[in-house]
Formats: C-alpha cells, sequence, structure tokens
C-alpha cells in the first residue's frame, strides 16, 4: 500500500474488495422524527405479471403503463419472450409493448426458465406450460426452490400435465404439458390466488368449463383482467361460503390498453412508517384499493390509525385511490383470520406497527406465512427478538406486545433473500431508539426498486450500511 498526502493507493486486488464492499447489500435505517410529503407507490406486482400473461395470450398489441419494474415481473416478462411472446420496454416514456401468441400458440422455450425469486412467476406460468404440448424446465433462486409447488402440481396433473423434479414437488421441475387438458372442477385446500390463477390459466387452452372453488376470497386479478381481455368468467356463490370461478376454453384474447395501479402491499411501508411517526402526514397516490387487498389499511384503523382514502375512482377496472395518512398513537387489536388473505403479504410490517403500537396485537391465521419468499413468521420473531419487542410465536400466530414507546431496536437482520422482511425491518428502524441493519437490501429489487431513495424523499434515513 502506498500512502500520499491524506490519500491511499491500494495495489488493484484490495481496491477490488473495497469496492465490493462499498456495494454492501446491508442497509441501515435510522431513526427520525415525522415523515412528509407525497409519494407514487410502484406499480402493482400482481397485476403487472397478469398484464404481461394476458398480453402474450393475446392476439395482437397490448400496452401497459405503470409496470412494476421490479425483478420478479421482469423474470415473467423473460420466460413469456422465451415462449414466443415480443416483449418490449420503451422506459423513457414508462411503456410496455407485448405482442402475444395467443391461446395455444406458445413455442417450446431453448433453455431453462429461472424465474430468480418470484413465486408469482413460477406458480402462474405453471399453468401455461402444463396447458402447451411441449416441455419447459423451470428453476428459481435458493428461496424459490425452497417453496412449495405441489399445490399446482396436483390440480394441473389431474387436467393431464406431468411434471418431473424433486421429491416434495419443489423447483428445479420438468414440466411435461399438453394441449389436450381435461376441464375439472377444483377445490382449493389453501386459499391462493396463486394456484387459483394457475388452474384458470390452464383452463384457457383446455376444452370445455374449468372451475375453481375458493374456500375464502383471494385477490381477484386474473378474473378481473381476463374479462378486460374479452374471455367469459362466471363467479357464483359456493354453498360452503366461497366462490366458484369458471372459465370457458378458447377464448380469442384480444390485445388491451393496460393501466397498473399502485401496489398497496408497497404503499403499506409508507403507510405503516407514516403512521408510526407521531406528526407525519404523508399521501401515497393511486393505490390499487381493489377490496381484496386492502385489509391491513382496515387493520391499522381499527388500531386507531388515522387514514383516509381520498379521490377514489376506477383506473383499468380496478378501484384506485390516493391514501392520506397522518401519524400518532396506536393500539393492539386482534386480526382475525378470515382476514389474511385480504393482507397475506403485510403480516411483516404490521408486526413492526404492533411492536410501536400500546398493547397486544395477536395476527392468527398466519400458516400460509410459512411457505413465502423465506418462513415469514420464522424471520419476523428473529428480527423481533434482535431489536427487543417482546412477542410469541405459534404455529400459525403471531402476538406482538407493544409498549406504546418507541421499541430497542440495534438489532441486524438476517433478511433471508425476503424482500418484505427487508423492508419491514427499515421501517422499525425509522421508529426504534436505536438504528436497525438489515444483512441484505437487495432482495428489495423484486419488488420495490427505489424503495430507499422514494422513503428518504418522505423525511426517511435508508443508507448503505
Ligand atoms: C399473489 C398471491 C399471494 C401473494 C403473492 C402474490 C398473486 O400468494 O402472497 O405475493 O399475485 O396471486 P398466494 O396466492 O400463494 O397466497
Amino acid at each position: 500500500m502506498v500512502r500520499g498526502r491524506g490519500v491511499v493507493f491500494l495495489p488493484p486486488f484490495q481496491e477490488a474488495v473495497l469496492s465490493l464492499r462499498a456495494h454492501s447489500a446491508k442497509l441501515v435505517a435510522r431513526p427520525v422524527g415525522r415523515l412528509q410529503g407525497r409519494m407514487r407507490a410502484p406499480g402493482d406486482k400482481s397485476i403487472s405479471h397478469r398484464a404481461l400473461i394476458l398480453g402474450a395470450l393475446a392476439l395482437g398489441e397490448t400496452t401497459v403503463r405503470g409496470l412494476l419494474e421490479g425483478k420478479d415481473v421482469l423474470a415473467t416478462a423473460a420466460a413469456l419472450r422465451a415462449l414466443g411472446a415480443e416483449i418490449t420496454d420503451d422506459r423513457d416514456r414508462g411503456l410496455w409493448r407485448v405482442r402475444g401468441f395467443g391461446v395455444g400458440g406458445g413455442r417450446e422455450p431453448s433453455d431453462v426458465i429461472d424465474l430468480g425469486n418470484s413465486g408469482t412467476s413460477a406458480r402462474l406460468l405453471a399453468g401455461i406450460l402444463a396447458s402447451h404440448s411441449f416441455t419447459s424446465i423451470v428453476t428459481g433462486d435458493a428461496s424459490l426452490r425452497r417453496r412449495p409447488m405441489q399445490r399446482v402440481i396436483e390440480p394441473l396433473m389431474r387436467m393431464g400435465a406431468r411434471f418431473e423434479g424433486r421429491e416434495g414437488g419443489r423447483l428445479p421441475l420438468a414440466i411435461v404439458g399438453t394441449d389436450e387438458m381435461v376441464p375439472i372442477e377444483y377445490r382449493l385446500p389453501v386459499a391462493s390466488a396463486q394456484v387459483k390463477s394457475a388452474i384458470l390459466l390452464a383452463g384457457l387452452n383446455t376444452a370445455g368449463e374449468t372451475t375453481v372453488v375458493e374456500p375464502v376470497a383471494t385477490r381477484d386479478h386474473t378474473e378481473r383482467m381476463l374479462r378486460h381481455f374479452g374471455s367469459e368468467v362466471r363467479v357464483a356463490a359456493d354453498d360452503g361460503g366461497g366462490r366458484r370461478i369458471t372459465v370457458v376454453g378458447w377464448p380469442e384474447l384480444l390485445g388491451r390498453d393496460i393501466v397498473v395501479p399502485g401496489d398497496p402491499s408497497s404503499a403499506a411501508f409508507a403507510v405503516i412508517a407514516a403512521a408510526i411517526r407521531p406528526g407525519s402526514d404523508v399521501t401515497v397516490e393511486d393505490v390499487c384499493v381493489n377490496p381484496l387487498r386492502v385489509g391491513i389499511f382496515r387493520t391499522l384503523r381499527d388500531m386507531g390509525a388515522d387514514i383516509v382514502f381520498e379521490n377514489v375512482r376506477e383506473v383499468g377496472g380496478e378501484p384506485v385511490a390516493d391514501l392520506h395518512v397522518k401519524g400518532g398513537a396506536l393500539t393492539g387489536v386482534e386480526v382475525p383470520a378470515d382476514r389474511s388473505p385480504s393482507m397475506i403479504d403485510e403480516y411483516p410490517v404490521l408486526a413492526v406497527a404492533a411492536a410501536c403500537a400500546k398493547g397486544t396485537t395477536r395476527m392468527l391465521g398466519l400458516a400460509e406465512l410459512r411457505a413465502k419468499e423465506s418462513d415469514r413468521l420464522a424471520s419476523v420473531s428473529a428480527g423481533l427478538s434482535t431489536n427487543g419487542v417482546e412477542h410469541e410465536m405459534g404455529a400459525a400466530e403471531l402476538v406482538v406486545h407493544g409498549t406504546g414507546a418507541p421499541p430497542a431496536g440495534g438489532g441486524l437482520v438476517a433478511t433471508q433473500l425476503d424482500h418484505r422482511i427487508a423492508m419491514s425491518f427499515l421501517v422499525l428502524g425509522l421508529a426504534a431508539r436505536q438504528p436497525v441493519m438489515i444483512d441484505d437490501g437487495a432482495p428489495i429489487e423484486t419488488s420495490f426498486p427505489g424503495f430507499a431513495q422514494l422513503m428518504n424523499g418522505l423525511g426517511a434515513r435508508i443508507e448503505a450500511a
């Protein structure tokens, strides 16, 4: 090493190591006062996947504005290109164009399809790959390779597809599809919009009527968008209290123009950051407020949060609003199990709100959290422990005891390749007594590119550590 006046010259190798460290994905969030301002949440992840998928299954051109340009959605775009869809983006204008291959028209991919971290891509695309007469091999990152695929394999096998892979139905999987699928009526054993969508998408290239019965209503973006593209979708009440959703096979889907609203799951981070910092005044614009997605805002209101849906309107078949939130004191509540499908991705950040509230928050019906990008119950519990938050974790529930005072903070949180764990604990750091660090901020790119900059624009202090 050569020392000059105040300057250190390093041999190239050491320089490379240091620059890697400088780009270390560790992030820290420091305690701040109130948050203020307006922001737009990135495009809804669920709707973005579906816009590209249905655009690929349609004839003619689909245009998509407001698409989420996160890694998960880009993985879906790459997979659809491999099947023959022409997908181009003009990022300067925020406009994506899809030229589809039509229902039944895709081609065999020439290489392995790697879906990275994206469970939605894996489940939804399985429905398409299974219903086309070719073989594809699908894999993903370490997180996705651990996640259950049996839930889509089982119904798609009943329809006629074959799957070869590891024991327990995990990726990597070879999917041997057929365009001679048989229509089924399938009762979902778990409430899952991904499984429902996989079957409905397979039902498109299947003669006759395919029906999914869901025990409780899950997000209905697939149904709404199928109708938007010209497909017949019937929804009826089921005797058991759920819903029967039927698609009619071989529709002619026609390219459409789509505007993707902001993602309520991403908006929730800013909304909760503002809600737990007294004196805050934040508006998140253009957020999808589909009734099957807003359980988190209902729960926050139950806790005493001041959240108003302003300027409610309809955009592209989805209800949209500007969320206006003011910070103040929160109190613990019980969150019933039947609310979980409408806020399934928001429990990690709700746990953060609960840690800042006064009293006990009891969250029930959380078994599905164990099958997300990480075992979210375990990851949340570990993150709360390292930041001094008193809580108990059960097989399918989480109980958080808040004192109404800022939690201790000061912990290093293991994000476990899980974007929502990363963002949730950064939000905790804004309201804790000591900064909170996360070991890896890279997964945030899957769903919320620009998260730190947008939050810092409201007054947060999220920085590379
Ligand atoms: C999604 C459905 C949910 C959710 C996921 C996105 C979708 O998963 O957790 O982030 O786009 O359909 P499950 O359907 O497995 O509950």
